[in-house]
């Protein structure tokens, strides 16, 4: 393992989500996989239903700085390839000694998993077990041998810590390095141990984005019609927040539209390049509306994120334990910083001066 302090501005994974057709479903397999407590599901109103809302569920980690959500897919998932093929893939750091436990509950909820191996194949020494849900969608128990401050103290009841890493594919792992260095300020890391074909982002706190060199573009990412919503979000600092969208707004280009409109075809989605748009999301439609561009971004492989704050718990400063600042309450001093501005500027310097922290 590295002893390089991460760089960047990007410092825990806060959530991950998946599409389903089942989401019932899905929550019970989350509820038996993890030990995460089972939530209400949402838009299944016949109001919500009219207003064609997404159908969706999340379910929190016990401090609710991180979670996990499925949203309802329009058509049946074509299916996955093999355990530890597939991605995206979700990781979420266990303890070693914890290990078998966690496989028998696997065994007796009839979960499909491969067996616990060493792994160093990231650059980092552990074991590792990857198992799926009832979509196909595949995530892994990531027990490394250092586990990070804040790794296991955010943890469900059957002792599942916070998400640990995801697993992307990337056509071109220079291209989405540089993409990462430019917008996140995150820098590759590299040691004997990293395998080929491996492109390796550690956050602050100690979770890590993973890519893997492939000639094709992973099936089930939201660049891809018809799949909707299924994203990953980043936590920065409260003050890195706006600065962070402000470098990409500056450097990306906005998508068209909002994808149920562009029925693209696969070989154009394929060809889009990293860009902004719109974030599917009752705050995400309002955020486009007032500033006409979207708080969700694209890398070059059609995968989305987006970000969200983090409030430091401890004396200390650091993000390794945080109080989790909503897109919400960033839409209000969006919606408040514009109101402040908006009269006798030009909109190039409204929006370069816009919630820019210095200035409030
Ligand atoms: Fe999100």
């Amino acid at each position: 393992m590295t002893t390089v302090e991460p760089k960047g501005t990007v410092h825990w994974i806060d959530h991950y989500v998946v599409g389903t057709n089942d989401l019932p479903g899905w929550s019970y397999w989350a509820l038996h996989a993890t030990g995460l407590p089972i939530r209400p599901i949402n838009g299944l109103t016949t109001n919500m239903r009219k207003k064609n809302t997404p159908i969706f569920c999340f379910m929190w980690w016990d401090d609710e700085s991180c979670r996990i959500g499925a949203f309802l897919q329009p058509e049946n998932y074509p299916k996955a390839k093999e355990l530890g093929k597939d991605m995206p893939r979700c990781g979420f750091y266990v303890r070693a000694e914890d290990m078998d436990k966690h496989l028998r509950r696997l065994d007796q909820h009839k979960i499909p998993h491969t067996d616990s191996v060493k792994s160093v194949e990231n650059g980092e020494e552990g074991k590792v077990v990857c198992f799926a849900d009832p979509d196909g969608n595949q995530y892994e128990f990531w027990a490394p041998v250092n586990l990070p401050k804040g790794a296991m103290e955010v943890h469900t009841t059957e002792n599942v810590g916070r998400i640990s890493h995801c697993v992307y594919g990337s056509r071109d792992l220079a291209r989405t390095a540089a993409f990462f260095e430019k917008y996140c300020g995150m820098e590759s890391e590299r040691n004997a141990q990293t395998g080929e074909g491996t492109l390796v982002l550690r956050m602050h706190a100690g979770a890590r984005l993973v890519y893997k060199l492939v000639d094709q573009l992973d099936e089930r990412i939201a660049g891809h019609s018809p799949w909707w919503d299924m994203h990953t979000a980043f936590t920065l600092r409260d003050e890195e927040f706006f600065p962070n969208y402000r470098r990409m707004w500056d450097g990306l280009p906005e998508e068209a539209g909002a994808k149920e409109h562009l029925n693209d075809s696969r070989d154009k989605e394929d060809n889009f390049p990293a860009r902004t748009g719109l974030h599917r999301s009752p705050v995400g439609y309002k955020w486009k509306e007032i500033y006409q561009r979207g708080d969700e971004f694209y890398d070059w492989d059609g995968h989305a994120f987006h970000f969200i704050g983090g409030l430091p718990k401890n004396a200390d400063g650091s993000l390794a334990l945080y109080t989790p600042k909503e897109q919400d309450e960033y839409l209000r001093e969006l919606a408040e910083s514009l109101k402040k501005n908006q009269a006798g500027v030009s909109n190039s310097d409204w929006r370069a001066s816009t919630v820019d922290p210095q200035s409030k």
